[in-house]
């Protein structure tokens, strides 16, 4: 099965640019990618990394329709972050290009052209919504009505996220045009179908039996795809935001966004190249796409039939899709604001674009989904990424200037102990390049740290610095081998972490050198000068994680409050039984907390009518020093009470949150005391 390919064109899947990018797409899909495409570089294979925004379809116009703006300005506003938090975080694309290009629209037209002109697509005329107010047709999800199955109100025309089944529109109870808010009528329309079903067989011979290679999770996603039974899927659109259709009868119509999107991975490397065909249309070229979970059906049913149908082009060798990755326990949301952002992260922990990329790997959703935690984060970095290579590494270094001036000792005679290590040394970068190879990225990330692992306990066993006073030849042997430890890691280390290898070459003066030459026994020659020691990594503190917990919990209170029901109306009463409250403002003199009690504050207010004293329950939310002064509602004809043996003369009026948080109900501009509301 396994081919002897010349060359590699490698894809990750083009992000919508209708938001930011967080940790579950670097996670998913470009750390893996990137992983595996700089390998390949050090290996000197020949490999293109595609990427590019995908810039048309229903989020988009959703999002400029909430933005205020046209789709254009959402698409060049995201585009510019997401290409930024992907630089930042050295995801090694050769090009990354977008949908909204000429180039793009004139390759996509033209593969449609092409299959059209081959007679591939089948034309079918249905009954789709239309809003006859906003005169066009409606995208199934700016449908809203009454999910059939659970009754929920808000329900999608594609979904009802309350029950998570999955819809047609016509069958909304009630639906309503989410542009106009009117009740859309059925309406015909013509649209181009790609007839999936006649490619069934090719599909069963192609990944049933020809790719059991495959993962688990991609392979058997297919397989019930296509014994679920395979129909014809339309291409085309009635929308205005995408690659017009190259037909005068489709006037107004566009290609739908799944179909023009993987594409966009071609049209990119026309972009990037001249020499583009070579990497899609030749045997010898290795296709492999990066994709989440979600976009499986696309990239190994779909669009590999647009690549059949059309005939000139290779389809993927592999497709290694991830599962998901969770933030805290739950699912990520960019709607619901859950989600480590990029570029928040990067201002939180500048300079540490690696020690994401390191937890990420080593927690990237590759069989299962995974959780992203924050105490996780910190303990990685401060027992992994510090004290096992950072530790090493500095060591080795710091050793070698104290002993030698920073000049690598030659090797004396070899110990039995140090010929295991050598060994041991030189099985790691095929040992690693191997599990990559075969997409294992965690696997390869957990020998990465092996390696450096033995270049420890090595230093921790044969204890140079206390042989040094005893026998210096050992420590020259123990150093030098130590310090080719360090040097093969910053090949091996360069594929994960990119700036720590590159730091790390700077400190041992070298330059980077190709995967061939890792393990090797005599990479550092002796005499050669090391630069500074310096720490690759630093400790992260407590104080420091538990902010961003902080701030993750504020997301989710803020969500509640945003999703908690109002408490419903009360009866109607009469304007008599409200005039009988005699409510006016009054100042806060004196605050103090009622001893024994959690809850309550002793208040002296001047009402304007007289000062007296109001026992509060508003003691867990207010500082007793900070609201003297404040001037609030006080109901003065409640009849007194006695509160914890305190008479209490009345009621401050409180506004009060779904948390059951309180604020005072205040005049917004001071009034005389005593001043009546009404
Ligand atoms: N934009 C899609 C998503 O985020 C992925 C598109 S991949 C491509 O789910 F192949 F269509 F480009
Ligand atoms: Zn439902």
């Amino acid at each position: 099965m396994s081919k002897n390919y010349k060359r590699y064109t490698v894809t990750s899947a083009l992000p919508y640019a209708n938001g930011p990018v967080h940790i579950g797409h670097l996670a998913g899909v470009y750390i893996p990618a990137d992983i595996y495409v700089r390998y390949l570089r050090s290996k000197g294979e020949d490999v293109k990394f595609i990427c590019g925004s995908d810039e048309h379809g229903v989020p988009i116009t959703i999002r400029a329709q909430k933005e205020g703006v046209t789709p254009q300005q959402v698409v060049d506003k995201y585009h510019e972050i997401i290409k930024n938090s992907f630089q930042e975080f050295n995801i090694s694309f050769d090009i990354y290009s977008r949908t909204s290009s000429e180039i793009h629209a004139e390759t996509a037209a033209g593969f449609f052209t092409n299959l059209h002109g081959k007679g591939i697509f089948e034309e079918k005329t249905t009954e789709q919504y239309y809003d006859e107010k906003a005169n066009q047709f409606l995208a199934d999800r700016y449908i809203v009505g009454t999910c059939p199955r659970c009754g929920n109100e808000n329900a999608y025309g594609d979904q009802c996220e309350s029950c998570g089944s999955s819809l047609n529109a016509t069958d909304l109870i009630n639906p309503k045009s989410m542009l106009s808010g009117e009740k859309p009528v059925l309406k015909e329309t013509k649209h181009w179908y790609l007839p999936l079903d006649k490619y069934e067989s090719w599909l069963r011979e192609w990944i049933i039996d020809g790719h059991k290679d495959w993962k688990t999770n991609v392979y058997g996603q297919c397989k019930s795809w296509i014994d679920g039974g395979l129909q014809p899927r339309a291409v085309t659109r009635d929308l205005d935001w995408g690659v017009p259709v190259p037909l005068e009868e489709a006037k107004g119509k566009v290609l739908y966004v799944w179909f023009d999107a993987p594409i966009g991975y071609i049209s990119a490397t026309k972009d990037l190249t001249p020499d583009w065909e070579k990497y899609w249309k030749d045997e010898e070229t290795k296709l492999v796409h990066f994709i989440g979970k979600d976009n499986i059906v696309f990239h190994c049913i779909i669009f590999p039939v647009m690549l059949k149908a059309h005939g000139d082009y290779v389809v993927p060798d592999n497709v290694p899709a991830n599962e998901f990755l969770n933030l805290e326990g739950d699912k990520i949301s960019t709607s619901r604001n859950w989600a480590v952002w990029l570029h928040e992260y990067l201002e939180d922990f500048p300079g540490k674009a690696d020690v994401l990329r390191y937890v990420l790997a080593a927690n990237a959703p590759e069989t299962k989904d995974n959780d992203f935690t924050w105490k996780d984060f910190q303990a990685r970095n401060n027992n992994e990424l510090l004290a096992i290579f950072g530790n090493f590494i500095n060591r080795a270094v710091v050793l070698t200037h104290k002993y030698y001036g920073g000049k690598v000792p030659a090797k004396t005679e070899l110990q039995p102990a140090d010929l295991v290590v050598l060994d041991e040394l030189k099985a790691f970068p095929a040992k690693i390049g191997d599990l990559i190879e075969r997409y294992r990225f965690r696997e390869a990330l957990s020998e990465l740290m092996n390696l450096a692992r033995l270049g420890n306990k090595y230093l921790a066993e044969t204890e140079p610095w206390k042989l040094i006073k005893t026998d210096e030849d050992r420590v020259k042997t123990i150093l030098n081998i130590a310090l080719q430890i360090a040097a093969s890691l910053t090949i091996v280390a360069e594929p994960f972490l990119p700036d720590t290898a590159k730091r790390l070459a700077q400190m041992l003066k070298i330059k980077p050198d190709t995967w061939a030459a890792a393990g090797g026994q005599d990479y550092l020659v002796a005499d050669h000068q090391l630069g500074e020691a310096a720490l690759l990594f630093e400790k992260i503190e407590d104080a420091t994680v538990q902010a961003q917990v902080q701030k993750l919990l504020d997301t989710k209170k803020a969500n509640q409050l945003a999703n908690s029901t109002v408490a419903p109306a009360k009866e109607n009463i009469t304007f008599d039984d409200f005039s009988r409250m005699d409510i006016r403002v009054g100042t806060i003199l004196e605050a103090e907390k009622v001893a024994k009690t959690k809850k309550l504050l002793k208040l002296k207010i001047d009402t304007g009518l007289d000062q007296r004293t109001i026992v509060s329950g508003i003691a867990e939310f207010f500082d007793p020093a900070q609201i003297i002064g404040q001037q609030v509602s006080v109901l003065v004809n409640l009849a007194p009470r006695e509160i914890k043996g305190i008479e209490s003369q009345g009621m401050i009026l409180m506004a009060e949150n779904a948390d059951g948080s309180l604020a005072f109900v205040q005049p917004s501009s001071a009034v005389k005391n005593g001043s009546g509301i009404s």
